[in-house]
């Protein structure tokens, strides 16, 4: 495993998501395979773990707890809070200092620690950024040592630029994948400037680019890749990236024969490591040989320029114009 530089900390270049751990978006991960999934991970080398207080009501944050506690390993926990609604008056009003203690404190009792290395604001609204009252809690509880360094999770680069302008923010968490390519340009020269770190999430665009899909793949009615296909519950986005599913089905076929040999899962997230203002690319991962798969591609050739032209052109000319969500 490589690593990068996030925060004065070696990260490594392959994290893990685990939206996938205790909820049932992805189906039902049970405890043991939470576990296993995570063994796998640190074992490989991976530290860099994201999470959320509402991934699974607060499951994820305790497997990933009890996990540490059981074997001490070293991770970086980067957390993110904003999104809660049973809290006193809900999403999305919920960014006054002391609701965003409360959330905070919550989460590091699931994890059993002091404080996290990243907090992250989870996709928060829009107004909220503009407002920036949110930001100076953030440095206050930095302040207070109850998390180490914070930064941003968002849905578009647009608010990634709101954010790039606040002191002491550390990172930018944005799906950024073959689907998402113009995020690059747009976004990444900046953000390197003012050495913000990029962590890039739904590299697979939710598991259309690992190519195992066809237009018969069905999904069960609790899983967001059922429910919120085309964004009937949250960002349209953060499923599939927000390209329709059938057409997603069809692009994927189409880049796995301009991308080298290879398993397309692995050159879809070679593709984003190849981006070098990219820190980590967090895959989330339903079981330990997702994991494994995926931590290889840490080892894996730089894809050649040529390709990159290639699969450039393939996004102007095919895929751009079919993402929904704002970018
Ligand atoms: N708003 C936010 O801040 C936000 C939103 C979304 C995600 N995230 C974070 O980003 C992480 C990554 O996003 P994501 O998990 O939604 O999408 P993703 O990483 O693009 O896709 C994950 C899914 O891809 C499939 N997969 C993973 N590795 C594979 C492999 N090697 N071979 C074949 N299939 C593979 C699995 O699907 P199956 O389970 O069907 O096998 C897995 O559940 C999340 O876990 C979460 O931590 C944050």
């Amino acid at each position: 495993m490589k690593y990068r530089r996030l925060a004065g900390a070696q990260v490594s270049e392959v994290g893990l998501g685990t939206w996938q751990l205790g909820s049932a978006d992805y189906g039902i991960v049970s405890e043991e395979q939470a576990m296993a999934i995570l063994s796998r991970f640190v074992d490989l080398g991976g530290n860099l773990i994201d999470t959320a207080d509402v991934y699974g009501g607060g499951q994820s944050e305790e497997y990933i707890g009890k996990f540490i506690r059981q074997t001490r390993a070293k991770v970086l926990i980067a957390d993110k809070i904003g999104r809660r609604t049973d809290s006193p008056f809900g999403w999305p009003q919920n960014f006054s200092y002391d609701i965003m203690r409360e959330h905070v404190e919550d989460s590091l009792y699931r994890l059993g620690v002091d404080s996290v290395f990243l907090e992250q604001l989870h996709c928060i609204p829009k107004d909220e950024l503009f407002k920036g009252v949110v930001f100076d809690h953030l440095r206050r509880l930095q302040d207070e040592g109850l998390i180490e360094n914070w930064g941003v999770s968002v849905e578009s680069i647009e608010e990634a630029k709101i954010c790039l302008e606040q002191y002491g923010i550390s990172s930018i968490q944005i799906i950024f994948n073959l689907f998402r390519q113009n995020v690059a340009e747009e976004l990444f020269e900046l953000a390197q400037k003012k050495n913000v770190g990029i962590i890039a999430r739904v590299p697979l665009a939710s598991g259309l680019l690992s190519g195992k899909f066809s237009l018969e793949t069905t999904f069960t009615s609790n899983d967001h890749r059922h429910y919120n296909a085309n964004g009937e519950y949250f960002n349209v986005g953060e499923t599939f990236s927000g390209v329709p599913f059938a057409r997603g089905v069809g692009f994927s076929n189409e880049l796995k024969k301009i991308l080298p040999e290879g398993k397309l899962s692995q050159m879809a997230i070679r593709w984003i490591l190849d981006h070098p203002a990219v820190t980590s690319v967090i895959p989330g991962a339903s079981n330990p040989n997702q994991v494994v798969s995926n931590m290889e591609v840490s080892e894996l050739n730089r894809i050649p320029a040529d390709v990159m032209t290639k699969l450039r052109n393939y996004y102007d000319e095919n895929i751009f114009q079919e993402i929904r969500g704002e970018i």
